[in-house]
């Protein structure tokens, strides 16, 4: 399988490292329009074959879109990261500017490709994908409920262990939906487990609060102390999207997608849980929120369209 990154900042070429190291794919192409910095992470990169023990070949072109040919999977990083205070939304006019040549570009050589969207604000990136490429909503995901959901394991996982209960991230299971903002993303207390038990049995309702508020804002409070945006976890999560594409793996994960009538929504990119495997969105799972997560979904719903009123002439 060959897979295209476009965008060789730290979260690009963070997705290229972890796509490597993994080893499914056969080739990695790393695209940016900086001269010589994909080639330079990809050399970089490559240059830890041995020791890491991957054939991936991860290869790095400057703004030469010929060379992303026939790429089955295309994530697209592109675009400002935020500064310390910015909200992703901030970053709409800038980067739908980007996003939307960027798209234009990949799908003159890939046509047949599945796009992940990972730059900000990622629901409206991933609407403006769908809407001006017309490809099939299937093809077009956002990456955004798998970071999510990854910071909300961890913060579980802390509050647990606090509590008695040692727990690593991967003793929880949790999901985040809605869009993915500091304000509206919906961390799904109802349904989050450790090791089968349910959170609220173990947690009490304040500690768990003080959980939803760290997630909601865990982008935010990495963005402060990096004096940019993180780029660890958003790299890794926008490669599990692709390892459960590559290796048709039929994942439940939360992912932004269109919605036509599933969650009583229409018209609307939102994080909801879907199934991935080789086709891309196989399936949209409607699953059962609480009152409260239904009305806190509401809310982030409409922040996402009152964010997608302000895409403008971008929109084509
Ligand atoms: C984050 O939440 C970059 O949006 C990404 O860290």
């Amino acid at each position: 399988m060959k897979v295209t990154v476009v965008g060789a900042g730290n979260v690009g070429a963070t997705v290229a490292n972890v796509l490597a190291t993994k080893a499914f794919a056969s080739e990695v192409v790393l695209i940016d329009i900086k001269e010589g910095l994909s080639e330079g992470k990809a050399m970089d990169i490559m240059q830890t074959a041995h020791m890491l023990n991957f054939d991936t070949k991860v290869t790095g072109v400057t703004n030469n879109y010929a060379a992303t040919a026939g790429s089955q999977v295309i994530v697209i990083t592109s675009g400002i990261p935020r500064k310390p205070g910015m909200s992703r939304e901030d970053l709409i006019g800038v980067n739908s500017g980007i996003v939307g040549g960027v798209m234009k570009s990949c799908l003159e050589y890939s046509p047949d490709a599945i796009f992940i969207i990972v730059s900000n604000p990622m629901d409206a990136m991933t609407y403006l994908a769908l809407k001006n490429s017309k490809l099939p909503k299937n093809r077009i995901i956002g990456q955004g409920g798998m970071l999510d959901s990854s910071r909300f394991r961890y913060f579980l996982a802390q509050a647990l262990t606090e509590a008695g209960y040692p727990a690593t991230p991967t003793d929880i299971d949790g999901m985040v939906v809605g869009g993915h903002s500091d304000k509206t993303m919906v961390p799904l207390v109802s349904i989050a487990t450790y090791r089968g038990i349910p959170v609220t049995q173990l947690l009490s309702a304040e500690k768990i609060q003080q959980v939803v508020e760290d997630t909601k804002v865990g982008g935010a409070t990495l963005t402060k102390l990096l004096g940019t945006s993180a780029w660890y976890a958003p790299g890794a999560a926008a490669a599990a999207l692709v390892e459960a594409i590559a290796l048709d793996a039929k994942k439940l994960i939360p992912c932004c997608v269109y919605l036509e009538g599933e969650y009583g929504e229409d018209d609307l990119c939102i994080g909801v849980p879907v199934i991935l495997g080789k086709d891309g969105v196989e399936k949209i799972v409607e699953v059962q929120f609480s009152e409260d997560e239904k009305a806190k979904f509401a809310e982030s719903v409409a922040a996402a369209r009152e964010t997608n009123s302000k895409l403008g002439d971008a929109l084509k």
